[in-house]
């Protein structure tokens, strides 16, 4: 029996954070996840009764099933409105089952076996294994903690080479909490107008955003071609409904071409769920309330999290669930002793690509014990292990 190297590579042996994890909790040791980010184990869900409504008003009108490769026309309608300011057709909206496809697609859509993909370093590590199930190759564009995490424009041009395929741009960033303004955004559509190159916008957490009125878009910049990617994971914390979206946008041939492959591409598996599809205008309307009192909990949590941080170093997260705190020690064995210790599961910063020694962390907790779990944090390691103000990463 014969299986591709891919499938017997793709593993890979468990890191020595996670055995350590797994011994404290077969020991039965508490452990407070800092990892993860799921806003759904702290009580944050689209409201019930709502949702009960929602879903069996979609099962009624998905009965009879008559599908749409770019997804039934009142979600991608509800989708188009979303983007109102941008005058996005609900033509030019595919439906996907979440983000992590939507890169699948865009991959498939720009690029052949070996072509290359220019991403921000560091990042979240979910296109590492997109772009090897798809079997292009990633390069890396800086963000500079100097500067708050900005994206390094001429390091990114650099980048560029003959087989780059697209520029991914992830914006608020995870797990930098970087958010990239409108004028960062310009620098980098002018890049992409001079290379001919699409710009693949992740922007998951568009709803979570710290001191900032509206998030800068790719779409709204002269960019020749943008793929504008979210969906309701984070937006209303309903990950397990599978349901995303690519709004493209751009040069009017550009994303003429560029969807009718994508409707290929997506009548191949037909992936989004009917019922899923028909409930995606009423959760979008019905649960503004909930966003709103949501997106407080968030700014809370982050809040309460910076408070246990005070006297700290470090970018404050201008966007989405996460903090990237420098540190003095090693980064393993800051995680390690934390996890040892206090219970406490954090990441190392090489997970994310982040130079030594950084250590990466949600915010997204039980607010009321958030201040104390970062007060621990910042007293385990701040013995010449936090960085001062002013004292260089
Ligand atoms: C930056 C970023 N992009 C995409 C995703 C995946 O999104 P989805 O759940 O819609 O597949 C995540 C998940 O945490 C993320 O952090």
């Amino acid at each position: 029996m014969n299986f591709s190297e891919l499938a017997r590579n793709l593993g890979g042996p468990k890191n020595p954070l996670y055995l350590l994890h797994d011994r404290l909790k077969a020991e039965g040791r508490p452990i407070v996840d800092l990892v993860r980010g799921n806003v759904n184990e702290h009580g944050i869900v689209y409201p019930r009764a709502a949702l009960d409504e929602i879903l069996s008003g979609a099962a009624e009108e998905a009965r009879i099933y008559r599908p749409d490769s770019l997804g039934q026309e009142p979600a991608r309608r509800a989708v188009a409105s979303y983007y109102a300011s941008l005058g996005v057709s609900p033509q030019h909206i595919l439906l996907t089952p979440g983000t992590s496809v939507s890169y699948w697609y865009c991959f498939k859509l720009l690029a052949e076996a070996g072509d290359e993909i220019l991403c921000p370093r560091p990042a979240y590590p979910l296109f590492d294994y997109i772009a090897t199930l798809c079997g292009v190759r990633l390069t890396h564009y800086r963000l500079l903690e100097a500067r708050g995490w900005a994206i390094d424009l001429d390091h990114l041009e650099h980048q560029i080479t003959t087989k780059t395929r697209a520029i991914v741009l992830i914006s608020p960033h995870n797990p930098t909490g970087m958010v990239a303004d409108a004028a960062q955004l310009s620098g980098l559509a002018e890049i992409a107008g001079r290379h001919n190159l699409p710009i693949i916008s992740d922007e998951v957490f568009s709803e979570f955003l710290f001191g900032i009125d509206s998030l800068p878009r790719a779409a709204a910049t002269a960019a020749p071609l943008v793929f504008t990617l979210n969906g309701f994971s984070k937006m209303f914390a309903l990950p397990g409904m599978k349901a995303g979206w690519m709004a493209v946008t751009g040069d009017d041939a550009l994303v003429k071409q560029a969807m009718s492959a994508l409707e290929l591409i997506s009548d191949t598996f037909l992936p989004v769920n009917e019922i899923a599809q028909f409930a995606v205008e009423k959760i979008f309307s019905r649960g503004q309330e909930f966003l709103k009192s949501y997106r407080e909990w968030v700014t809370a949590c982050r809040d309460r999290a910076l408070a246990g941080l005070s006297g700290a170093a470090f970018v404050e997260p201008r966007g989405g669930f996460y903090i990237t705190l420098p540190i003095v020690d090693s980064e393993e064995n800051a995680a390690a002793a934390l996890l040892e210790k206090n219970g406490i599961l954090v990441h190392p910063g090489y997970f994310y690509d982040i130079d030594p020694d950084h250590l990466v962390m949600t915010f997204i907790h039980d607010p009321e014990s958030l201040t104390s779990h970062f007060e621990t944090i910042k007293k385990t390691i701040g013995h010449g292990g936090l960085l001062e103000p002013g004292e260089k990463p």
